[in-house]
């Protein structure tokens, strides 16, 4: 089974769409299109293909992304409302929050975040809309330690418990290439699609890949994708790369640096 992200020229670059209950990972700089990215494959499951979904934040509130995705035309609120769509707010700062006395700061009770309670919170908005698609965005917050055996263990738990909740989800990740390394989650992912820019004179290049997709025999090369009113779109065919392969294949994930 098949199921398609409906953005407009993606899907073909990966047989329709991805295999159902897979987790698949997006991975991109900074204003990449990664919560774009998710948000229209959620919301396109809901009003297309009859998919409800769960939206999961660890960076920006629910009221700042339906205010943003409101410039693509997508009401989420009317869908939160006909009980379509969650979206649930996984705040790690709620651990050490301060609130504004007259004249200082003072830190309130919090509760501890721990990898249990994330993956509760998460199921329990998944069972309670019989959701089919997953978004989570961003892993980054989970891996907020100094130790790479740690943060591994950690991704590989989440990971492996969230393909168990039977949703076809999307995670999204910044890229960061220390040393010339992959994220450790490329590895632990079914499937990594890479948003990149590239920049030339003045133009500006948004470039996307699908640079690995298990079971699936995925398109392996670098096209653009534009951010518009309607949200992605993804240009299948983008012979300007082959004209520019120089500088095109030069993208981060196999080089190791940004452009
Ligand atoms: N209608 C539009 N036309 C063109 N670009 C747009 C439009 N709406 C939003 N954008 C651009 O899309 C980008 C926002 O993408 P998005 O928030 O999905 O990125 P992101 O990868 O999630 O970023 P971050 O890592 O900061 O969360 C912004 O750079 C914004 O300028
Ligand atoms: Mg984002």
């Amino acid at each position: 089974m098949r199921v398609p992200t409906g953005i407009p020229g993606f899907d073909e670059l990966i047989e329709g769409g991805f295999i159902e209950d897979d987790v698949i990972l997006i991975i991109g700089g900074p204003g990449a299109g990664k919560s774009t990215f998710g948000v229209q494959y959620l919301y396109e499951g809901i009003t297309r293909y009859n998919d409800t979904g769960v939206y999961v934040t660890f960076d920006e509130s629910p009221a700042r992304i339906m205010r943003n995705m409101w410039r693509h035309n997508w009401d989420l609120e009317r869908l939160i409302k006909e009980n379509k769509l969650r979206i649930v707010r996984i705040d790690p700062l709620k651990y050490s929050r301060y609130i504004k006395r007259s004249m200082t700061y003072e830190k309130i009770d919090t509760e501890e975040m721990t990898l249990e309670s994330v993956l509760n919170q998460i199921y329990h908005n998944v069972q309670q809309i019989g959701a089919k698609r997953l978004f989570i965005d961003s892993i980054t917050t989970l891996k907020m330690s100094h130790d790479p055996v740690n943060i591994r263990f950690i991704l590989l738990e989440f990971i492996k418990n969230i393909e168990n909740m039977c949703c076809t989800t999307l995670i999204s990740s910044e890229n960061k290439y220390v040393q010339d390394t992959f994220n450790v989650e490329e590895y632990l992912a079914e499937g990594v699609i890479s948003l990149n820019t590239s920049r030339i004179g003045n133009e500006k290049f948004r470039l996307i890949e699908v640079l690995k997709m298990r079971g699936v025999k995925h398109d392996e090369s670098i096209h653009r994708y534009r951010i518009t009113d309607a949200g992605l779109v993804v240009d299948p065919h983008g012979s300007l790369l082959c004209e520019k392969a120089d500088i095109f294949c030069n993208t981060p994930s196999k080089k190791g640096e940004y452009q």
